[in-house]
C-alpha cells in the first residue's frame, strides 16, 4: 500500500532522480517534475511498480505550470502528502560582471519556484492536516561563494521561507524543513576545473564528494514519522565542509 504522494521536481536527473528512487523503494506514489519529458517518462515507466509513479513535466518557474501540475496530482491521487522542491539552477559569474538576466534566473527557478509549488499545495496540505515539505537548498546558502552571489540569495532565500512556511503552516500538522547539501557529484557539478574539485575535497573531513543518495537518505528521513517532530530545521549534508 502506498504511504501517500510525493511532489519532487528535478526529478529527471542527479539529486532529484536519487531522490525519486529512494522514495519509490520506501513506497510512495510519485508525481516527477522536471523539464525534460523524455527522462522524466523514462524514469516514470522504470518506477512504476508497487506504486503509481507519474511523469509531469513543466518549467517550475511558471505560476501557470506549476497550477496545472499540482492540479494533475490531485486528479490522479486525491491528495499531496509530500513535497520536495528540488529542481534548482546555477548562473555562476562574479557580481562586477553578472548580467541582471543571471542575477534573476537562479531566484526564478530555485526560490520562486519553491514559493510557487509549496502556495499551490499549501490548501490540500493544510485541509488534509498533514503534509511535509522538504526544500532542497545548499551551504552556500549559509556561507556565501564568491561567484555566486545569485545562487547564494536564491538558496538563503529558500531557507528563510522554509522558516517561515513551518511557523505558518505548524498547526495544521504541516512540517518544511531544508536539506543543505555540500558538493555532491551530478550534472551540475561535473564540469567545474578539475583545480576546484581538487580544493573543495581538500576542504572535506569526510574525504569524498555526496551522492544523491547521501542527500536522497536525508529526504526520505524528513518525510517519515520519526521525523514528525521535526520544523524549520536547516540538516546539512556536506562531510563536514562548513563545520
Ligand atoms: N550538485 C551539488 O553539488 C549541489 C550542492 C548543493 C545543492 N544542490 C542543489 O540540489 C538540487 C539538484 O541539483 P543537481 O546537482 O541534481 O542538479 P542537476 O542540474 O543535475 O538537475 C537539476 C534538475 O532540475 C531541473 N530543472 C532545472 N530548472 C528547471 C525548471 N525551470 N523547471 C523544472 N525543472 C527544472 C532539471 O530538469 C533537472 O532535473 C538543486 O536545487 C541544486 O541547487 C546541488
Amino acid at each position: 500500500m502506498s504511504k501517500g504522494a510525493v511532489i519532487v521536481t528535478g526529478a529527471s536527473r542527479g539529486i532529484g532522480e536519487a531522490i525519486a528512487r529512494e522514495l519509490a523503494a520506501e513506497g510512495y506514489d510519485l508525481a516527477l517534475v522536471a523539464r525534460s519529458a523524455d527522462k522524466l517518462e523514462a524514469l516514470a515507466v522504470e518506477l512504476n511498480g508497487a506504486t503509481t509513479c507519474l511523469a509531469l513535466p513543466g518549467d517550475i518557474s511558471d505560476w501557470g505550470d506549476v497550477q496545472r501540475i499540482v492540479e494533475e496530482v490531485k486528479t490522479k491521487f486525491g491528495a499531496v502528502y509530500g513535497l520536495v522542491n528540488n529542481a534548482g539552477v546555477t548562473r555562476d559569474g562574479l557580481l562586477m560582471r553578472m548580467s541582471p538576466e543571471n542575477w534573476q534566473a537562479p531566484l526564478d527557478v530555485n526560490l520562486n519556484g519553491t514559493f510557487y509549488f509549496t502556495r499551490a499545495v499549501t490548501p490540500l496540505m493544510m485541509r488534509a492536516r498533514e503534509g511535509r515539505i522538504v526544500n532542497i537548498t545548499s551551504v552556500i546558502g549559509l556561507t556565501g561563494n564568491a561567484g555566486q552571489a545569485n545562487y547564494a540569495a536564491s538558496k538563503a532565500g529558500i531557507i528563510a521561507l522554509t522558516k517561515s512556511v513551518a511557523k505558518e503552516l505548524g498547526g495544521r500538522g504541516v512540517t518544511s524543513n531544508a536539506v543543505a547539501p555540500g558538493f555532491i557529484s551530478t550534472d551540475m557539478t561535473v564540469d567545474l576545473p578539475e583545480k576546484v574539485q581538487a580544493e573543495m575535497l581538500s576542504q572535506i573531513p569526510l574525504k569524498r564528494f555526496g551522492e544523491g543518495k547521501d542527500v536522497a537518505g536525508v529526504v526520505k528521513f524528513l518525510l517519515s514519522p520519526e521525523a514528525s517532530y521535526i520544523t524549520g530545521q536547516t540538516l546539512v549534508v556536506d562531510g563536514g565542509m562548513i563545520g
